[in-house]
């Protein structure tokens, strides 16, 4: 037997969006304190933990293939005398949870996103080996209040989530099924978590959330804050410098959020703002409840609030019964709203989903097509963007070393990559740093000498 804070190794794989990333550095905080330290491979790990994905539709199946690896792992150090218990967690687990128990036997131990804070907890039952083995139900309230308060950070950007769920019901997603109804914390629980972050050095903070521009949650005054109202809040903490939020739905994009870009110098000129199709006969099968027309007029407020506003986007192709025209609507809204980034994938049918149901399905050759066509338009863009930066000056919150010796890297307000050569000094501050070069990916550029010397 081993002493309960022994020193063990966790291994943790970590699939899907930034809120899964979020998940998997809270789930290591709270093993730390276990005696749980992070390992780069499975070999030899006293914990396992999965944190899948259940967006696109293999999902699934390659969780089963990585327990099968896994599992011959588990088998070696069972014989060697020792254990390796296997989790999986995430919206695999909370959407296929009961399954994954009855076909997966090496798996001890399943829990969803909604249950991490139990996950020391479930740790010890497991390791009795009987009793209570899923953990999927909702209890967000919970959830939130037996976290830990000290979190490990590394660098000078860090996420904070601030509000969890969709109550959206696109009738592709399966995150409203997965994550639950909305929910949002209070202001006073996201402040003290954005002054710890500040303290240990933090100057740029990404509010996450599913539905993230949905938030409406109990303010220091017992009413109702929107995310302008917390944004405009965050934004007189010292050291917070730059503030964005991740991902917004169009129809919560209210006028005071969008006055908060015009106002509040720390909120960054950068918004990823999914539209997923331009024909408004698709965004209505979608369930996305506005049209191509209401959502340009949304990115045009926003670009009188704030003319350089870095836009970006999530589309989908091949939705059932998408036609030519349709994707041509979808090539208009894009040539309209003109991106700086944006992600694009092909429809996928996920059981359990409305649109999984619908007729047309599109051919695979088809929304190939499709996609291909899309992405070559939303590079153009890019590509344009990236090189509109050349011969300014923008200020580059640096975090890291470059990939060559000499230089450092960071991120200009639009979340662009810009690197330079420079001092390693830099990591962690902002400077001026005058744009030389673009690529598709990434900025090149020069330190403003006048700092150089300050
Ligand atoms: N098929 C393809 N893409 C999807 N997304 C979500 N569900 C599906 C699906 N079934 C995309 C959407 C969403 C992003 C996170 O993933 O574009 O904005
Ligand atoms: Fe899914 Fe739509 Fe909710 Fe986004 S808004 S999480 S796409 S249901």
């Amino acid at each position: 037997m081993t002493a309960p804070n022994a020193p063990k190794r966790l291994y943790l794989e970590t699939w899907g969006c930034q809120m899964n990333v979020y998940d998997s550095e809270r789930m290591r905080d709270l093993l730390a304190p276990l005696g749980y330290a992070a390992s780069d491979t499975p070999e030899g790990a006293d914990l396992v933990i999965l944190n899948t994905c259940h967006i696109r539709e293999k999902a699934t199946e390659k969780v089963y293939s990585e327990i099968g690896r896994l599992r011959k792992l588990k088998d070696e150090k069972a014989k060697a005398g020792g254990r390796m218990t296997l989790a999986v967690a995430g919206c695999v687990a909370q959407a296929e949870g009961a399954e994954i128990m009855a076909r997966a036997p090496a798996v001890d131990l399943v829990f969803g996103p909604q249950a991490i804070h139990k996950l020391p907890e479930m740790i010890a039952t497991a390791h009795r080996a009987a009793g209570e083995r899923l953990e999927t139900a909702f209890e967000a309230e919970a959830k939130f209040d037996a976290l830990p308060d000290e979190r490990i950070v590394d660098g000078p950007s860090a996420f904070l989530s601030v509000q969890e769920g969709c109550d959206k019901f696109c009738t592709f997603c399966v995150v409203p099924y997965t994550r639950g109804a909305e929910y949002s914390r209070s202001v006073d629980a996201i402040v003290a978590e954005a002054r710890r972050l500040a303290a240990k050095g933090v100057r740029d903070i990404t509010l996450l959330g599913q539905n993230v521009n949905a938030f409406h949650g109990i303010g220091p005054d017992g009413q109702v804050w929107n995310l302008a109202q917390l944004l405009r809040h965050l934004s007189l903490i010292g050291g917070v410098e730059r503030l964005r939020y991740t991902t917004s739905h169009p129809r919560e994009m209210d006028d005071d959020l969008i006055a908060a870009h015009a106002d509040t110098p720390a909120v960054m000129p950068y918004l990823h703002l999914p539209v997923q199709a331009g024909s408004d006969r698709i965004l209505k099968a979608m369930n996305r409840k506005h049209t191509a027309a209401e959502y340009l007029a949304i990115v045009e407020k926003l670009r009188a609030a704030r003319a350089d506003i870095a836009l970006a986007s999530d589309f989908i192709v091949g939705f059932p019964g998408e036609t030519e025209r349709d994707f041509e609507n979808t090539m208009a809204l894009v040539r309209a709203a003109n991106y700086a980034q944006a992600y694009s994938f092909k429809y996928s049918r996920r059981p359990g989903t409305p649109a999984a149901e619908m007729h047309g399905q599109v051919a695979p050759e088809v929304a190939d097509d499709r996609l291909q066509r899309l992405q070559a338009l939303l590079l153009e863009q890019r590509r344009a963007f990236n090189a509109g930066q050349v011969g300014r000056r923008l200020p580059v919150l640096f975090d890291r070393p470059g990939r060559k010796p000499g230089q450092v890297q960071g991120r200009s307000p639009y979340q662009q990559s810009v690197h330079i050569e420079g001092p390693q000094s830099l990591i962690g501050r902002i400077a001026e740093v005058e744009i030389t070069a673009a690529t598709d990916n990434s900025l090149t550029g020069a330190l403003v000498p006048a700092q150089a010397a300050a």
